[in-house]
């Protein structure tokens, strides 16, 4: 078969434990290799392999993509309807793979409007199963980020400013779809000019720093002119870098002069930095933010980004 017949899929959109009705290929120096057939499902040590070898795509048969497409349909109907039978583990495991999907649809080609308003969308359905479901936010959590993702890290800090926003009594009076969506693209300009963003910024060289600096300015300014981006989405992108004391970057802005949402990404974004990036264990994360880099997110924020982690036994 020819390269022209295979077409590309999302690995994150092939959790949970349906049983796929196509066959999965890994593309192997130029090759297409089958991965796994059609009657098997993607759950455990199988998913967890591909995690390690950080593979972001698969390719399926041009002529099955119906059927992968039907496939991620009846998952996505799946993990949005509480039965009983199936356990909110595997819900969120598929539900943070669709949303992680999506934010590496827009960040690979931020000027479709088509990817914008799918992944809005689910945004606004990922904020309401974190609202409405006890342990959604835990069990969205307890997904590692074993590759360091840049679109894993943005559904971790959609899900912890959800909680946030959640816990301040905020989720009435702001929109909380924007919340979601802007954080999960707020590192789009990862994409698109690589930062070395694992590192703890005093390890950077100068050249390094500098263009870490501006993944702020540029990811907004990338998507700022498009026409369908929404406003607090670009303030999130633009400022999640930014902390209350004008310590922050690109503007050294200072409490007053950001975006709610802006503020609640920032905090969020300083957390799963430290523990995502930095392998450190969330009560040590915790611990950093209150003490080490005290004065640079509001208290009201840490302290209920305390009580959101205890309440979900992620902090005990
Ligand atoms: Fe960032
Ligand atoms: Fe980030």
């Amino acid at each position: 078969m020819d390269a022209k017949d295979f077409v590309s899929i999302r690995v994150s959109t092939l959790r949970g434990d349906l049983k796929i009705e196509f066959d999965t290929y890994v593309k192997v120096a130029g090759k297409h290799i089958l991965y796994l057939r059609k009657g098997d499902s993607f759950e455990g040590s199988r998913l967890k392999r591909l995690k390690e070898k950080k593979l972001r795509k698969m390719y399926i048969k041009a002529e099955e993509e119906s059927d992968y497409r039907k496939y991620m349909a009846q998952n996505i109907e799946m993990a949005y309807s509480n039965t009983p039978e199936r356990p909110i583990k595997t819900r969120a495991q598929i539900i943070q793979g669709v949303q992680q999907a999506a934010a590496e649809d827009i960040m690979e080609d931020p000027e479709s409007q088509a990817f914008y308003y799918v992944a809005k969308e689910g945004s606004q359905k990922l904020a309401q199963f974190i609202e409405n479901e006890k342990k959604a936010l835990e069990s969205l959590l307890s997904i590692p980020n074993q590759d360091q993702s840049i679109s894993h890290h943005g559904v971790t800090v959609a899900t912890i400013a959800t909680g946030l926003a959640t816990q301040l009594g905020l989720s009435e009076q702001i929109p909380m779809n924007l919340l979601v969506m802007g954080c999960l693209i707020h590192d789009i300009e990862h994409q698109h000019a690589p930062a070395p963003f694992t590192k703890k910024i005093t390890d950077m060289t100068t050249e390094e720093t500098a263009l870490y600096e501006l993944h702020p300015y540029n990811g907004a300014s990338r998507v700022k002119d498009l026409g369908f981006y929404d406003p607090s989405v670009i303030n999130i992108i633009l400022q999640h870098e930014e902390f209350i004391d004008g310590s922050g970057f690109p503007k050294g802005a200072l409490e007053q002069d950001l975006d709610p949402l802006s503020l609640l990404a920032s905090t969020a974004n300083s957390y799963d930095r430290l523990v995502s990036f930095y392998g450190m264990a969330p009560k040590e994360a915790l611990k950093t933010l209150l003490i080490e880099n005290m004065g640079l997110h509001p208290l009201t924020h840490l302290q209920s980004l305390q009580n959101v982690l205890k309440e979900n036994g992620i902090l005990t």
